[in-house]
């Protein structure tokens, strides 16, 4: 009895003492949302983010620590790009690159290699390759150099990104013209040698709306005919609040799983900002930097569209839970939305709001919609 007492007043002295303390920095999110999206989805699918150099060199604490203990899957959002890792035909840069293996590595996580095959962001060299066997050469030593460089440490590469016009037609790409549509077959071929364990993706945008999937399935079996390994296909996921449509994703995720290959989610995003292309006879090419219209919440989001954010969150995690058994990773672009992209494009210099954590890196009520899926699945199954 005395030794109880003497318990309850030393944890009450604990807790206490505890709680007048001020907290270290790194604790301040646990308290805030202690349920992370990593535990939440963890029989379900990675949680990955996209990181930039910053990221990667964990110059802010706060930042670090919430990538760390939030997501379980890492990709460079840049720095693997053509341009940046390989800039002249005999020199590649990577110093950042091997960074961020290192912290995908320490921290366990599922690392993403992005992208080895691209017609954007692609070093000038490469660009003004006229021949193809030369351009067949330089494919083959970008992808042996680097491929090769983090062989059984990159779980997977976007082999070839963005090959595919809207219509579901071949990008008229500079790899296209000097070695024809087997570009694709041949890209699958060599990483496939060059890391046999690593799992292969194609990964485009738009990859919900019918012509495109259309051209992604005959893309996919025409790899597949053609004897090369492909693991998955990467559904950007670059949305808005109303598309596409939760049909349309459904019905993609079904046609490219049916294919025998993975899906991933790998560039997850949605703006909350009007498009230049929903504005009747707009030009795309018009200038509509600065103008208030298009950038209406430069300060803060309002409620109304938070909760719209949330609710579009919620159902598109829902059917991701639905289909858990196809799915096997889901990365957003970015950690939080300052980092975004979408803040400069289409249009330059906006506030957009398309992640799960706001600029203070504070999780917002679409973060607290899609966990809230889980405790209420867990709450139905107790009843
Ligand atoms: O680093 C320079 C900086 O020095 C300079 O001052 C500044 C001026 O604009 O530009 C900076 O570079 C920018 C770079 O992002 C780093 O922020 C480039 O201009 C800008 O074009 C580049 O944009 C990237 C874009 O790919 C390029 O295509 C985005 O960050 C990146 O999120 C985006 O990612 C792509 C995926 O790889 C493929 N799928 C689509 C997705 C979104 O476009």
């Amino acid at each position: 009895m005395k030794n109880n007492r003497l318990f309850f007043t030393a944890a009450l002295l604990l807790l206490l003492t505890g709680s007048c303390k001020e907290k270290p920095k790194d604790q301040i999110t646990e308290d805030i949302h202690p349920a992370t999206l990593q535990e939440t989805f963890k029989n379900d699918f990675y949680i990955g983010a996209a990181i930039n150099v910053n990221q990667i060199k964990e110059t802010d604490s706060l930042m670090a620590g919430l990538l760390k203990k939030e997501f379980n899957s890492i990709t460079a959002e840049n720095m693997m790009k053509s341009m940046h890792i390989h800039p002249a035909k005999d020199s590649f840069n990577f110093e950042i690159p091997d960074k961020f293996v290192e912290l995908g590595q320490k921290n366990n996580m599922y690392i993403v290699g992005h992208t080895l095959v691209w017609h954007s962001q692609l070093s000038p060299w490469i660009e003004k390759i006229k021949d193809s066997t030369e351009m067949h050469h330089a494919i083959q030593s970008h992808i042996n150099t680097i491929v090769g460089r983090y062989k059984g440490k990159i779980n997977s590469w976007d082999v070839v990104n963005e090959a595919l016009n809207e219509d579901g037609t071949l990008r008229n790409s500079v790899f296209l013209e000097r070695l024809g549509e087997n570009y694709l077959t041949t890209a699958f071929k060599l990483t496939a040698e060059a890391d046999p364990d690593a799992e292969l993706y194609y990964n485009d945008y738009n990859m919900c709306q019918p012509a495109k999937r259309d051209g992604a399935v005959k893309l996919v079996k025409k790899l597949q005919e053609n004897g090369a390994k492909i693991n998955g296909v990467g559904i950007q996921g670059h949305w808005n609040l109303n598309s596409p449509s939760l049909e349309e994703i459904e019905k993609s995720i079904l046609a490219y799983s049916q294919l025998g290959v993975d899906v991933a989610i790998t560039e997850l995003d949605i703006t909350v900002l009007p498009s230049p292309w929903d504005l009747q006879g707009a030009d795309v090419n018009q200038n509509f930097e600065g103008n208030p219209k298009m950038n209406p919440y430069p300060d803060k989001l309002p409620d109304s569209i938070q909760d719209k954010l949330a609710k579009r969150y919620q159902d598109i995690f829902a059917l991701f839970l639905k289909h858990k058994d196809k799915i096997k990773r889901v990365t957003f672009w970015g950690v939080n939305d300052a980092q975004s992209w979408k803040n400069d494009w289409p249009i330059k210099g906006r506030t957009d709001f398309p992640l799960l954590f706001d600029r203070n890196l504070k999780p917002k009520e679409a973060y607290k919609a899609i966990i809230s899926l889980k405790e209420k699945n867990k709450e139905d199954s107790r009843q």
